[in-house]
């Protein structure tokens, strides 16, 4: 989704930008655009496509600027050209708009503005925002009551960031529904929708939530809310650091990703086990665990890959917690009339903490007086702010768009929520001390999942010219089967099909063919001679079988083509492991058809319209 990049200090502002913009490219982008205050006027410059385009139109420019803004928008109103990029000017081009999100009521305000005479320029619902801004302007000749005042007309979400070639040393950026943090440097400040944008300059930071906005000056953040009153903001740290956010010698940010699963899935569980006592400990939970172990249902509520790991707790939860469960679409859950009856705990996931969907499925959640509680990544984001209590995973920064090791890391901790509900609940220490060793063994075993990393690629290397996919699975791997569909669809653009493997006789059966390959999660578990009755009735009619199981099973390899073996687990820890070599079949599928892996086309990493 949109990125947005600000600075107000002494350094030319040009490559403080262009480092920003690129540390943003992971959100996914279609055009990006730049405004620098050079003296008296402003300097546009904006490029349709990747990044290189618009670094190419400034690297002869000689700006001086030291107060800029930058933009990487990604398409809602207005087709990704130049024209459409941000910033956006007025009519007298000396004030210049970024922003994230989308006014709904633009069509009516373009439609007032122009009768006063402003014109516009662009299809896009921002330029509206600026020619209001420049409207109250005249009026205030202060830039801050400007934008506060056309942002009082405006309906929809957006995080901007607005510079005035009249009021040359100051940003103002307000918030609602679209993330914006404020860095806080030595004589410099910043301003972004992400805090890699500008974690190379600053760990010190402050999070504008919803109607709040802030001036940026050369003295420092004033922040404010819509009603001009002053609030005091917790400055707070980024967790990460710069190396985190680069590939460190990995081809894509995916592998690197995927390679780093020992370590995220390591840190998920870290001082989060108690062993003696066959429980989990999870601090961020204390405080709401009366209402966690009474519940009388959970609804988990996510999207994309989140979903996908919220389906695996459905399936974990109600076997060892004994707590009926939901999974909902953050994007159906909100628009519907969902029955909250009292007892319902509510547990959202997101990797970003920042999905439109998910954020207001949760405030609605919260509306209807559930308990709400949240597993997010990143720290800070505002599901995590919002959310009653929560468990952060600890993934580090996923920057491929693919997500993978989050992923692997949610259910990590859907795993340790689990145990603990199991063991207030219904659970014997004997049986809790057994499955937190075997947790404690997954990350060396994900380490040997990741040698056949070349076995997949060869794998990979005879399927590339397919078109379709089938993924089957059963029981716990039939979420797996979906999020190795949705890998693969991600990054390649191949059809790809995840379906429970016994469902696949009720329509796609009617699809096998020696051309469509069936991906087959078949661990050797309590289902697993199920799913081999599925493995014969694809072989039946001429298709084509990957199978990953169990190490040991080697039956098996007279029903498949291919054969990937994954170490033995509890059957419900097995999709953080066998979802890992569907990782890899996707990311070497990607790769060989020549894919952009860590930028497919027209996803986005961090969904923050609706
Ligand atoms: C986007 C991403 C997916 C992600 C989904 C939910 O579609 O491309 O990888 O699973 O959003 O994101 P969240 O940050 O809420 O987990």
């Amino acid at each position: 989704m949109c990125g947005i990049i600000g600075y107000v200090g002494k350094r030319n502002v040009l490559p403080i930008i262009m480092n920003g913009l690129k540390r943003m490219e992971y959100r996914g982008y279609d055009s990006a655009g730049l405004a620098i205050i050079e003296d008296d006027h402003l300097e546009i410059r904006k490029s349709a496509g990747k990044l290189s385009e618009l670094e190419n139109i400034v690297k002869t420019e000689k700006f001086r600027g030291t107060v800029g803004i930058g933009h990487t928008r990604w398409a809602t109103h207005g087709v990704p050209n130049t024209n459409n990029a941000h910033p956006h000017i007025g009519d007298r081009g000396d004030i210049a708009i970024i922003h994230n999100g989308i006014i709904e009521n633009y069509a009516a305000l373009k439609i007032e503005l122009q009768k006063k005479g402003h014109s516009f320029h662009t299809d896009t619902d921002t330029e509206t925002v600026v020619h209001l801004i420049e409207e109250f302007y005249e009026n205030s000749n202060d830039l801050e009551t400007a934008v506060r005042e056309a942002l009082l007309c405006v309906k929809g979400t957006y995080g901007i960031a607005v510079v005035s070639a009249r009021d040359p040393y100051k940003i103002v950026v307000a918030r609602h529904g679209s993330p914006l943090v404020l860095g806080q440097g030595n004589d410099e400040f910043f301003a972004a929708s992400d805090a890699s944008a500008i974690v190379a300059h600053t760990r010190q930071v402050v999070y504008l939530e919803d109607n709040e906005m802030a001036v940026i000056t050369l003295d420092g953040i004033t922040t404010k809310n819509m009603e001009n009153q002053p609030i005091i903001k917790k400055v707070e740290e980024i967790t990460f650091d710069v190396a985190q956010i680069e590939k460190q010698g990995y081809a894509h940010f995916m592998l690197k990703e995927i390679f780093e699963q020992p370590n995220t899935i390591t840190d998920a569980m870290r001082g989060r086990l108690v062993v003696d006592e066959g429980i989990s400990r999870l601090g961020g939970l204390s405080e709401q665990i009366d209402a966690l172990k009474s519940a009388k249902k959970i609804v988990f509520i996510a999207c994309g890959t989140s979903w996908h790991a919220a389906l695996v707790g459905e399936y974990m939860i109600e076997e060892f917690a004994r707590i009926p469960v939901e999974v909902e679409y953050a994007s159906e859950f909100r628009y519907r009339n969902p029955v909250m009856e009292e007892g319902t705990v509510v547990i959202v996931i997101s990797q970003s903490g920042e999905t439109a969907d998910t954020l207001a499925a949760m405030r609605e959640a919260k509306r209807r007086g559930a308990t709400v509680l949240g597993i997010c990544n990143v720290v800070g984001s505002t599901i995590a702010r919002e959310t009653d209590a929560g468990v952060y995973i600890h993934a580090g920064p996923e920057i491929g768009v693919a997500s993978t090791k989050a992923f692997t890391s949610q259910l990590t901790v859907i795993a340790l929520i689990t145990v603990l509900l199991a063991r207030l609940r219904n659970m014997s220490a004997v049986e809790g001390k057994q499955i937190v060793e075997e947790m404690l063994t997954l990350p060396d075993k994900v380490r040997t999942i990741l040698t056949s990393n070349d076995l997949i690629r060869e794998i990979a290397e005879k399927y590339i010219d397919k078109r379709n996919f089938l993924y089957l699975g059963r029981g716990y791997n039939f979420p797996v089967a979906l999020e190795g569909a949705l890998k693969l669809k991600e990054i390649s653009y191949i059809h790809a099909e995840g379906y429970p493997a016994a469902e696949m006789k009720h329509g796609p059966i009617a699809l096998i063919d020696e051309d469509m390959p069936t991906v087959f999660i078949a661990p050797k578990d309590a289902i697993y001679d199920k799913v081999v009755s599925n493995i014969e009735e694809v072989r039946a009619r001429g298709g084509k079988i990957i199978a990953i199981t169990t190490e040991g099973n080697t039956e098996i390899r007279s029903k498949a083509e291919h054969v990937i073996y994954v170490p033995k687990t509890h059957d419900f820890l097995m999709p953080i492991l066998s979802v890992i070599p569907l990782q890899m079949l996707a990311y070497h599928m990607a790769v060989l058809r020549g894919c952009n892996v860590d930028q497919p086309r027209n996803l986005a990493k961090s969904v923050t319209v609706e």
